[in-house]
């Protein structure tokens, strides 16, 4: 399997790869005090998806058992005998769960993933693997915990924006989430390997636990790889593309790659959260004006997989330039 990993292009590593690099971490048991303190709460993360689009939350409320549970449960379905993980390998996108070993884009060769739907919960859990017998229980637990997260921090996201709390509530509650379980083995030479190659996600936030280190994101500033602390309790946000649509560019995508890591394989669950299928997102009317004409054509999720279908064999299949006016 490593054979087929592609080392990372010296100019593309890190500028400082030996420490990562610290961004802002928001505690987000604070959104709920006081309303001044929620002020700076939702300051602190606007100012991080303008600034950064990524950040780490910590006194998020899942407990250490639910993420612990939820990771070993990956990790024990993908320890399953091949035939058992096969049955879920589908080409069709559209399927509640897709399991394949690796990605289409003939750089990251090196993963296995899991993905399926998981909000609804009670629609969608039927699809899900019954091996091992904690699958369910335990990744519903995390999958539904994880959503109350995304809607706390898209509610502050788009207060943040001068949008108001209560903006596109009902579409949000409504919405998809998308759970990407990722497994990576353990680096097998000395040269760093791709995992998954860059990529941004399509949704308005990604929120991603890991069992230890080897994501990296693009700084937007520097435009360098900047490895992603591993803090202890943390989970790990970044904003999509759908997010970059919405605020009309005020947000930007985070690209990001994943590095085997050299210690350990590599458990991640990237919950992705968005719109129903079919539900439009469009740049949000009140961040549009003469001056700031609207940037992006309007798509949904649904959009967002004819895209990926149509461009499977692409390296460069880039959803939001497709969306550009
Ligand atoms: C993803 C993703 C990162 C990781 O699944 O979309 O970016 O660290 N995962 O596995
Ligand atoms: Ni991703």
């Amino acid at each position: 399997m490593s054979d087929l990993s592609r080392t990372v292009p010296q100019e593309l590593l890190p500028s400082d790869d030996l420490h990562p690099q610290p961004m802002p971490v928001i505690n987000l048991g604070h959104l709920s005090l006081d309303s001044a303190t929620r002020c700076r709460v939702v300051d602190d993360i606007a100012k991080a998806c303008r600034d950064l689009g990524y950040f780490q939350v910590i006194n998020h409320g899942i407990s250490q058992s639910v993420m612990d549970c939820a990771l070993e449960a990956a990790s024990d379905f993908f320890k399953l005998p091949s035939e058992t993980k096969e049955k879920f390998a589908s080409e069709d996108l559209r399927r509640p769960v897709r399991y394949d070993t690796s990605s289409k884009d003939s750089i990251s060769m090196s993963r296995a993933f899991l993905k399926h739907y998981a909000h609804p919960l009670s629609e969608w859990i039927q699809y899900w693997p019954q091996q091992p017998p904690i699958y369910r229980k335990y990744m519903g637990k995390y999958a539904s915990e994880v959503r109350m997260v995304a809607l706390q921090l898209m509610e502050a996201i788009v207060e943040g924006l001068g949008l108001g709390q209560e903006y596109l509530n009902e579409k949000f509650h409504e919405g998809s989430q998308l759970l990407s379980v990722n497994c990576y083995p353990k680096a097998s030479q000395s040269a760093t390997t791709i995992g998954l190659a860059p990529h941004s996600d399509y949704g308005f936030l990604t929120i991603l636990l890991t069992s230890c280190g080897g994501l990296e994101v693009v700084d937007p500033s520097s435009k360098i790889w900047k490895r992603v602390q591993q803090l202890p309790h943390a989970l790990h946000v970044h904003i999509g593309d759908h997010m970059e649509v919405l605020s009309n560019g005020r947000m930007k995508t985070v690209v990001h790659r994943a590095l085997l890591n050299p210690e350990e394989a590599r458990i991640s669950i990237a919950s992705i959260h968005g719109f129903a299928l079919n539900e439009k997102v469009t740049c949000a009317k009140e961040l549009v004006d003469e001056e700031n004409p609207p940037k992006y054509k309007e798509s949904s999720f649904s959009d967002f997989l004819d895209h990926l279908k149509a461009n499977m064999d692409n390296k460069h299949r880039n959803f939001l330039e497709s969306l550009r006016m």
